[in-house]
């Protein structure tokens, strides 16, 4: 595996948001792969965050894919709302979904491009079944709801057995990991097979700024090659 597999997400959760735009361009001028967009209700997990109106403002800011993580209850409602505001991809989580595959389906019918999220406890085995169907797995590395929580070193191996899944199906999958992703932790998980990296508090938390953080993390990214 080669370092250009690294792609980093940063996570607006942690920017800035009275300076959101400027934070997402100094991402995007450090080479950020996409933008990660962290939706949540105080339902699905125990946090509010953001929304639709949020994705619309960052549209013409950024040139970068906007990548919408659904951390709610009933996503299906709120699918077209998050394609007309300018996401470019929706990841919907796989826990508590019934009807999974058609939200994929509507996702992609739509034009953009549709993933899966597993929680920490959630075996990788609920993949069978709608691999097939997706552009991008990912396999939470803390359980969803807040920014800068550690990093569960257990997903490593599940990790590696996701990256086997994908090779033996659906190679052109991408897997994407989230969640204490930082210079400690990015080279392992990036051994076991994921190529995108969502960090918030390692960007946009960094004393050091957005843009020296994320050189410290594509330097990190060479010890797991
Ligand atoms: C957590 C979110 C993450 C979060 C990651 O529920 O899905 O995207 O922003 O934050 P860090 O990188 O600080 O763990
Ligand atoms: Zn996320």
């Amino acid at each position: 595996m080669t370092a250009s597999r690294c792609k980093l997400a940063p996570s607006i959760l942690s920017a800035d948001f009275a300076r959101l735009g400027e934070q997402v361009r100094e991402a995007e001028q450090a080479g950020a792969d996409r933008i990660h967009i962290d939706v949540m209700d105080g339902h699905f997990v125990p946090n509010i965050s953001i929304g639709v109106p949020i994705v619309h403002s960052l549209r013409p800011v950024t040139r970068l894919p906007l990548e919408v993580h659904l951390m709610i209850s009933e996503p299906d409602r709120y699918i077209e709302d998050f394609v007309r505001a300018g996401a470019d991809s929706l990841l919907v989580h796989v826990e508590g979904h019934v009807h999974l595959h058609r939200t994929v389906q509507r996702i992609r019918h739509l034009g953009k491009k549709a993933g899966v999220v597993l929680n920490p406890a959630t075996p990788v085995g609920m993949l069978e079944e709608i691999l097939g169907d997706v552009d991008l797995v990912l396999v939470m590395t803390v359980n969803p709801g807040f920014g800068g929580q550690a990093f569960i070193a257990s997903m490593v191996p599940k990790i590696r057995r996701v990256r086997e899944l994908i090779d033996r199906g659906r190679p052109g999958v991408e897997l994407e990991i989230d969640g204490g992703v930082d210079v400690a932790t990015l080279p392992g998980a990036l051994a076991a097979g994921a190529e995108v990296f969502v960090a918030g508090s390692a960007i946009f938390g960094a004393k050091e700024g957005v843009s020296a953080a994320m050189q410290a993390l594509q330097k990190a990214a060479l010890r797991g090659t």
